[in-house]
């Protein structure tokens, strides 16, 4: 097989995943996004890519051009329509996390990519931080025994203090980082765990934790919430503790912990590993107490090395590429149905929150039963792309509204500047 043409849709963080597919043996063909300004990462794009590559504004337009498959690194609560386009086309899909906003669109997207020939993976790259490696071989090695349970936090403080961040990362009103629910951004909190342990959740509750912004900065969140734990039951008795998208002061820190039947190990400041076994249950020639910086061991270590964030995103377009080359697809939890369920952890997890709590089922989408019974759940916290209000809420107190001078602060700082 050629060296597989790629185009990227989204050029923000398209950009980081394209150096990534390049270093990979990937060719970028084309790239799209809507605007041209200086605002956007167009410019770098182009400048690392070449100057001969194909650029479109227009989605409809970009995916009649001469590929393989699609890097979807659009908005966070807009993939799925766009994969269902490149299914139909019988593109292979790249997508950023997570896979779906709504649960319709969960059982739409599974329903139409049973019908093309596509690969499709969740782009979920915090499983391969060289910490989480690691910690991935010594569970699977058996020495923690059975998984009992496990934790995973994705924690990203983005402090209006800094006027810097509202121009990267929520550059208009209606930005979903300005709407989305703290327990959404799940993929990073979640993906490790079923990574690592197999386990897969059948039942969650989850709670949110209210503190909105008091002091006169400028933003536009309507979230008030600063984080979200979810409590997972899973398919083989353990238990997950998620933190999706938090923002605690402090990080970002992203922990990740995982607690079986004689030891226990975690990701202690940030890459290092600690590993405890109850005593006498240390294997012979090891300490009962391990603190350390474990070793990168992958035949692409020199490529690694020269990647940016770890090689994370090299490593994950690795595990597409491979799949897309064998004609498969990938392994779990990165196909689509563990997607789909991971963005159904998120979305129902929030409507637990809504609810004081309520339990809910998590549902598998291989069933018919659980289509039906999500096929026409379109609720939404987000802005459409039609300029459609939410549909629900995006902060655990429902009524929340930023104070109306942080809103004249934010727009007064985005004069000029919004997309
Ligand atoms: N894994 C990671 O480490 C990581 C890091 C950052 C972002 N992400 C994910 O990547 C995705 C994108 O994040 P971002 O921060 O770049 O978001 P963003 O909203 O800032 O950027 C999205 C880009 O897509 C373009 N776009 C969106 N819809 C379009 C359309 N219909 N036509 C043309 N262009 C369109 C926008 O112009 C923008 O440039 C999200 O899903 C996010 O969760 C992942």
């Amino acid at each position: 097989m050629g060296k597989l043409r790629i185009g990227v849709f989204g050029v923000c963080r398209g950009t980081q995943l394209a150096e990534s597919f390049v270093l990979a043996g990937c060719e970028i063909v084309a790239i799209c996004d809507r605007y041209t300004s200086e605002h956007n990462h167009i410019e770098s794009c182009i400048n690392m890519l070449g100057k001969g590559i194909a650029i479109y504004t227009d989605f409809d337009e970009f995916i009649n051009h001469d590929m393989d498959a699609v890097i979807l690194a659009n908005a966070f609560h807009e993939h799925a329509p766009y994969a269902i386009k490149c299914f139909e086309k019988g593109l292979h899909v790249f997508s950023e996390c997570n896979s779906n906003a709504t649960m319709a669109e969960g059982v739409e997207m599974i329903r139409a990519f049973e019908k093309s020939n596509s690969v499709y993976m969740l782009a979920e790259n915090y499983p391969q931080m060289k910490h989480m490696r690691e910690m991935e071989r010594l569970c699977k090695s058996g020495r923690l025994g059975k998984i009992l349970y496990a934790e995973g936090d994705y924690d990203h403080f983005m402090d209006p203090i800094y006027p810097e961040i509202q121009h990267v990362y929520m550059y208009n009103e209606h930005h979903w980082r300005n709407w989305c629910p703290k327990t959404y951004y799940i993929t990073h909190a979640l993906g490790p765990l079923m990574k690592t342990t197999g386990a897969t959740p059948v039942r969650l509750t989850a709670f949110a934790s209210f503190a909105p912004e008091t002091r006169e900065l400028a933003t536009a969140s309507h979230v008030g919430d600063r984080a979200a734990a979810i409590l997972t039951q899973n398919d083989d008795g353990s238990v997950f503790r998620l933190f999706p998208w938090s923002e605690f002061g402090g990080g970002p820190y992203s922990n990740f912990r995982f607690r079986g039947q004689w030891a226990q190990v975690e990701n202690y400041f940030d890459t290092n590993v600690s590993l405890r076994y109850s005593a006498g249950y240390a294997p012979d020639g090891e300490e009962t107490v391990q603190v350390y910086d474990p070793v990168l061991d992958d035949p692409d270590k020199e490529i690694i090395e020269k990647c940016y964030f770890d090689g994370r995103d090299y490593l994950t377009a690795r595990i597409f590429l491979d799949a897309v080359r064998e004609g498969r697809q990938p392994e779990y939890p990165f196909d689509i149905y563990s997607a789909v369920l991971m963005s159904s952890v998120a979305i129902l997890g929030w409507r637990s929150v809504l609810e004081g709590g309520k339990p809910y089922d998590v549902p598998d989408f291989r069933k018919e039963e659980d289509r039906k019974r999500y096929e026409n759940d379109n609720l939404t916290p987000f802005w459409g792309m039609d300029g459609s209000a939410p549909t629900l809420p995006c902060s655990s107190h429902p009524d929340y509204e930023p104070d109306e001078a942080l809103l004249e602060n934010y727009r007064k700082l985005m004069k000029g500047f919004q997309k």
